[in-house]
């Protein structure tokens, strides 16, 4: 394992990249709620990657993306999300960090009150990013983005007609150049484990544009890793979407020179845990997140790491998870939505 670590890094190395967080982030055991749930149980913190308090995965897709966007002599970066995006507000964030301007247009699933901006997008503002708004009408969330990247195509145009050259980055920064950042990140806990001489049998995760998923997938296939990848989805996507995937994995893969395939059937996707849909909270997911704030005194977000930490206790609950299993959950960040509105919260006081 340590032979094909070292070989991913150096691969990797070669990429253009900019620093902007805090790696490689925390590995911790949950003691209590392993010894309640009948197995080990780990958490990977990339809800602290900085560069403030409100990090998360995209830090470690932006590393690359930026690093892109500046090898290619871009001053303006547009991208895409809804309104409380965790990755439009990372990357946001970001640019400031490289000089460059944040372009945001946000699709309004749940509609901001433009008196009393909360979570992510009052950072957009304190950041003072441009925030462009885009009614959703109605539209699944793929649906809606489609219409987002339709209008800022008129802001690209006035961009470029006066010499900017654009850097766009799509919804999730789900590029192969993103990914690349999400096989960094498995190729990092690889290294951790190895150290710790910890195998891990499985890695959980919420997945949503599907690009931290292709990292994940394209860095088991770059070091053999035989560890599963539980991925729960917290969004609607169109039924070609494991093809996507693989596609972006193996397109990652090939940005680094290598030719690993990556199939459909290499994914396990589970919906079950979507419930009514993206920035609906659940039952089940208002449950988990209390669990773990009751138990451990870790927060999770309600759209993202909620849903996902909801499928995988019924997994293990149901024993699909064998008892004593050693499991990582990967903590994606999005904890500003707990300071969103009140409908994206849910009921989590009571
Ligand atoms: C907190 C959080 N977790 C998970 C994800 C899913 O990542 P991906 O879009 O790469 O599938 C996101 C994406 O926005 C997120 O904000």
């Amino acid at each position: 394992m340590e032979v094909q670590i070292k070989h991913a890094q150096s691969l990797l190395e070669k990429m253009p990249k900019v620093k902007l967080g805090f790696f490689p982030t925390p590995v911790h055991k949950l003691e209590k709620l392993s010894k309640k749930l009948g197995v080990e149980l780990y958490l990977k913190r990339d809800d602290l990657t900085g560069i403030n308090v409100y990090g998360g995965n995209k830090m470690r897709k932006l590393e690359f993306l930026l690093g892109d966007a500046i090898s290619q002599g871009a001053k303006h970066v547009i991208t895409f999300g809804a309104t409380q995006s965790n990755h439009a507000m990372q990357t946001a964030t970001a640019c400031r960090i490289c000089d460059l301007k944040p372009i945001l247009f946000l699709l309004s699933i749940v509609t901001p009150d433009e008196n009393d901006l909360r979570g992510n997008m009052l950072l957009d503002k304190i950041v003072g990013a441009e925030v462009n708004i885009v009614s959703s009408e109605g539209k699944p969330i793929f649906e809606g983005l489609k219409l987002s990247r339709q209008q800022s195509e008129k802001r690209i145009r006035e961009l470029e007609e006066q010499g900017h050259k654009c850097y766009v980055i799509p919804a999730g920064g789900a590029s192969p150049v993103g990914t690349i950042g999400f096989i960094s990140g498995f190729v990092e806990l690889m290294d951790q484990m190895n150290k710790k001489e910890l195998q891990l049998d499985y890695i959980s995760h919420a997945s949503g544009s599907g690009g931290t998923l292709a990292g994940l997938a394209a860095g088991k296939k770059l070091i053999n890793s035989k560890t599963k990848i539980l991925s729960f989805r917290v969004s609607e996507k169109p039924k070609e979407h494991p093809e996507t995937v693989a596609s972006l994995a193996n397109d990652a893969l090939n940005l680094l020179g290598m030719d690993k395939m990556v199939t459909p059937d290499d994914l396990n996707f589970d919906i079950n845990y979507l419930g009514e849909g993206y920035e609906i909270p659940t039952e089940a997911s208002t449950e988990a997140l209390k669990l773990l704030a009751r138990t451990e005194g870790i927060l999770i977000d309600p759209v993202y790491t909620a849903k996902a930490f909801s499928g995988l206790l019924d997994y293990i609950r149901k024993g699909i998870i064998p008892e004593g299993s050693k499991i990582l959950f990967w903590h994606t960040g999005g904890t500003t939505a707990l300071f969103a509105e009140k409908q994206i919260i849910g009921d989590i006081c009571s």
